[in-house]
């Protein structure tokens, strides 16, 4: 076959390839064209006047040039419909990409300022989360998110509001996770906070090592006891940690067009998502925030894929750690990797 065949041929195997995404933050599946609709309908005035210079906007030049975009544009969501519109939309994008199982991050503080109150957000997601379930035999979690340029006691209020929700959710809301401006927010400005969500039983991740050093993760671990890291790249600067990583298996949530987008990278060639795989490391492949980034998780399987020359086993590996990683109910992993390996054999 010729190259460019080939290429076309393993970019259809991907687009099949069934897989979990672990990393997704809904209010940054927000694609645009939903924001004017949302604004419409909630009377909310954008500083845009078309989706297309919404779209000129993203350009930026780190993580908070971003985030700054991304709290103004989650502006727009105001009622249960919104959240179930935003969460459905993303759910239409997950199902097309033959994503089986997502858990995905939302960001309560980001709402509760603006006096929307946590049921209206749980209510939303979970509504369309369910409707996946029920009609797509999609499986899904969420993950309530701390902001961490926040303060811890602002994150325990957050998560005193939520708790009482805990029971009406409990088929979702499974763990809890630390998520905005990184540098400056070290992990452990959290531990007392993610000791009690422990105690209560969540599963705990963190952001980590996206733009933060290398410390970062190891105090995500040790003062948060995180189970898995989100992004994780600077990792590679400490051959320690890296060891350590690769010995606990501890799975890295990697977004190789946020990493792109947000600079940490400035060519995908040179992103260490391969380096990571290929020193043992269980990397997993996810979005991010797919409205911001240009590409849902198959876009960025595929350009991952080329920028880096991804062999078809490389891939089927970082769909079955994105299985293995999830919190899902063991019998769903495994009805999940039977579907793979089922998959893998057919083609
Ligand atoms: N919130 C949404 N996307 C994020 C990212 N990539 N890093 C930190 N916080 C975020
Ligand atoms: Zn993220």
């Amino acid at each position: 076959m010729a190259s460019n065949e080939l290429r076309n041929s393993l970019h259809d195997f991907i687009r099949g390839l069934p897989k979990a995404e672990l990393h997704l933050h809904i209010e940054g599946s927000l694609e645009p064209e939903l924001m004017f609709a949302l604004a419409q309908r909630n009377g909310v005035t954008l500083p845009y006047a078309s989706v297309d210079e919404v779209r000129a906007a993203y350009n930026f030049s780190d993580l908070q040039s971003f985030l700054d975009l991304y709290y103004a544009g989650a502006a727009v969501l105001q009622s249960e419909q919104d959240f179930y519109d935003l969460t459905r939309a993303y759910v239409q994008r997950a199902l097309a990409d033959n994503v089986r199982h997502v858990e995905l991050f939302f960001d309560p503080q980001t709402h509760s300022v603006r006096g929307i109150v946590l049921r209206t957000v749980f209510a939303g997601i979970a509504r369309a989360l369910r409707e996946a379930r029920a009609e797509n035999g999609l499986s899904s979690a969420m993950i309530l998110c701390f902001l961490r340029h926040l303060t811890e006691e602002e994150a325990f209020a957050t998560l005193a509001a939520a708790l009482p929700l805990r029971e009406e959710y409990a088929d979702l809301w499974l763990g809890v996770g630390l998520d905005s401006g990184e540098v400056g927010n070290p992990p452990e400005k959290f531990a007392r906070v993610f000791a009690r969500a422990r105690e209560l039983g969540f599963h705990l991740v963190a952001h980590a090592g996206e733009e933060g050093p290398p410390a970062y993760i190891q105090n995500a671990l040790d003062a948060l006891g995180v189970e898995r890291i989100d992004h994780g790249v600077r990792a590679e600067e400490d051959t320690m940690l890296m060891q350590r990583l690769a010995q606990s298996r501890t799975p890295l949530t990697v977004c190789p067009l946020s990493n792109l987008k947000l600079r940490v990278v400035q060519d995908l060639r040179e992103h260490n998502l391969a380096r990571l795989l290929r020193s043992g490391l269980c990397v997993t492949i996810n979005s991010d925030d797919p409205a911001y980034f240009g590409g849902y998780i198959n876009s960025n399987f595929i350009a991952s894929a080329d920028a880096l020359q991804l062999t078809r086993e490389e891939l089927v590996h970082m769909a079955r750690n994105s299985i293995v990683a999830s919190f899902a109910p063991e019998v769903r992993k495994q009805a999940c990797l039977q579907e793979l390996q089922d998959y893998v054999l057919a083609h």
